[in-house]
């Protein structure tokens, strides 16, 4: 059937064009001699990934294929998802209403538009701090996590290039920190970002909670992020260690002061807390210090917290889910893990109806509740699928469903620390 088709169109004298990617660069070879040929067009395509930008995106392609080579008639197949390409069309026929598109077919038009599909990164919506300053969205997280032996340990540049592929995808956000031990790759992945085209969010770690030893340890992480500020640095934990792990019971109140000195020094252009909650914040109010712009906590399908982001809500702090993707993976849920899973029936069903995967929809309904999330993944697919959840949005039913998978199940709450006075969390009791 296919070599029919292709002998009719060779016999119509068109330009073949065939892709079956957005990103399949191996196609390029076959492209190149494609597009050699100086003949009108047929474009044919399989893929079906889209964002709100697609066809416009397509019809700039299309022009740019008209342009270069002198094409104005276009048989396009039809394939997964016809109506972006349709729009495109629909786009060209306004400013050149003499070219033909004979039929229809899918979208992407990958390395023939390569240059137009660069614009295509996504638009990730601003949230606007208590500062006045302003965080975007969503964020790459970049903290390896854990294995059998406790902390994955960076082996060479893989958050280097992870951050990279986030940068092409449109991310303006990284969430990082001092323990996370990949800083440096950030800063190489950064060097030559405009400054002020991204948002750096880092961390104090446990070690460094006594007052005067905020500025240094901010100092470290920014010569490492080769930065000469953070957008945001929030106090990790509550919990301050020394070197050996045993207990710094430091206030965090003196830590707090610290963090608002490397403020005012300009080391940081906000503040904020991680795995606080809501009584230690109110203790930082009425104390009359300075209010944190942001909170960092886990927050997922499990664990929703509604009481901990309502509070935030009513004080204008910002609130980045961590670990936002909870136990949806296999891979990565405990035995004792409350559902879903990714192929939840309910969800799944949910992802189609928006033509989005699962943990897309888990990351939007994250967004609708207000809070931003961190996803963090080192697959360049993964990372583009990540950002792409800002052209939908749950309606309430959906969205009753998904609350309803609110079990209050942490994933980390670090019970090795509960004997800890500032230990943030319910505690486990021990028979
Ligand atoms: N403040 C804190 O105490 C704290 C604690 C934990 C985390 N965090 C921050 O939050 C970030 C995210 O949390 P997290 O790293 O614990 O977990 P997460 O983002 O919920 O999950 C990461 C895992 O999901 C996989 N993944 C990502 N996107 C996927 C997709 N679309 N489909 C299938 N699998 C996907 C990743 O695999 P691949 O990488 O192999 O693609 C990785 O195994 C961290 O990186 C860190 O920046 C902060």
């Amino acid at each position: 059937m296919r070599l029919e088709l292709d002998e009719e169109l060779n016999a119509c004298n068109y330009l073949h064009l065939q892709y079956d990617g957005w990103s399949n660069l191996r196609n390029e070879g076959i492209i190149n001699s494609l597009i050699s040929k100086p003949q009108p067009a047929y474009i044919k395509s399989l893929n079906t990934e889209t964002n709100a930008h697609t066809s416009e995106y397509l019809s700039q392609g299309i022009e740019k294929v008209m342009i270069v080579y002198g094409v104005n008639k276009f048989l396009v197949l039809i394939g997964d998802n016809a109506r972006n390409i349709q729009k495109a069309f629909g786009l060209i026929k306004v400013k050149y209403p003499h070219v033909v598109p004979l039929g229809f077919c899918a979208h992407c038009l990958n390395l023939l538009f390569r240059d137009c599909l660069k614009n295509a990164s996504v638009q990730v919506p601003i949230v606007k701090l208590n500062d006045g300053r302003e965080m975007p969205a969503l964020a790459l997280g970049t903290w390896l996590g854990l294995n059998s032996k406790g902390r994955v340990e960076p082996t060479s540049n893989e958050v280097e290039q992870a951050v990279r592929w986030a940068l092409d995808a449109g991310y303006t956000h990284i969430d990082t920190a001092w323990i996370y031990k990949i800083e440096d790759q950030v800063g190489r992945a950064l060097k030559g970002v405009p400054r002020e085209k991204i948002f750096v969010t880092s961390k104090l770690w446990n070690a460094f909670h006594a007052r005067d030893a905020v500025v240094p340890a901010l100092r470290e992480s920014l010569r490492s992020l080769q930065l000469d500020y953070v957008d945001l640095y929030l106090i990790h934990w509550p919990i301050g260690q020394f070197a050996n792990s045993s207990y710094d019971i430091t206030d965090y109140l003196e830590t707090w002061k610290g963090m608002i000195e490397a403020k005012k020094l300009g080391l940081t252009k906000s503040i904020g807390l991680s795995n606080f909650n809501q009584k230690m914040i109110e203790r930082i109010l009425e104390n009359g210090l300075e209010k944190p712009a942001a909170l960092q906590v886990e927050l997922n399908l499990n664990l929703q917290q509604p009481d901990l982001v309502a509070y935030c809500k009513s004080q204008n702090i910002a609130v980045m889910a961590y670990t936002p993707f909870g136990s949806l993976f296999y891979s990565k849920a405990a035995p004792d893990a409350p559902p879903p899973r990714i192929d939840d029936p309910m969800l799944v069903k949910i992802a189609e109806k928006y033509n989005k995967t699962v943990p897309q929809v888990a990351l939007r309904y994250l967004v609708e509740l207000g809070t931003v999330p961190l996803p963090k993944s080192l697959t360049k697919n993964r990372i583009e699928q990540n950002i792409d959840i800002f052209d939908f949005q749950l309606t309430d039913e959906e969205k009753s469903l998904l609350k309803s998978f609110d079990k209050g199940y942490r994933i980390y709450p670090q019970y090795k620390w509960q004997d800890h006075p500032y230990y943030p969390f319910e505690k486990k009791e021990i028979k």
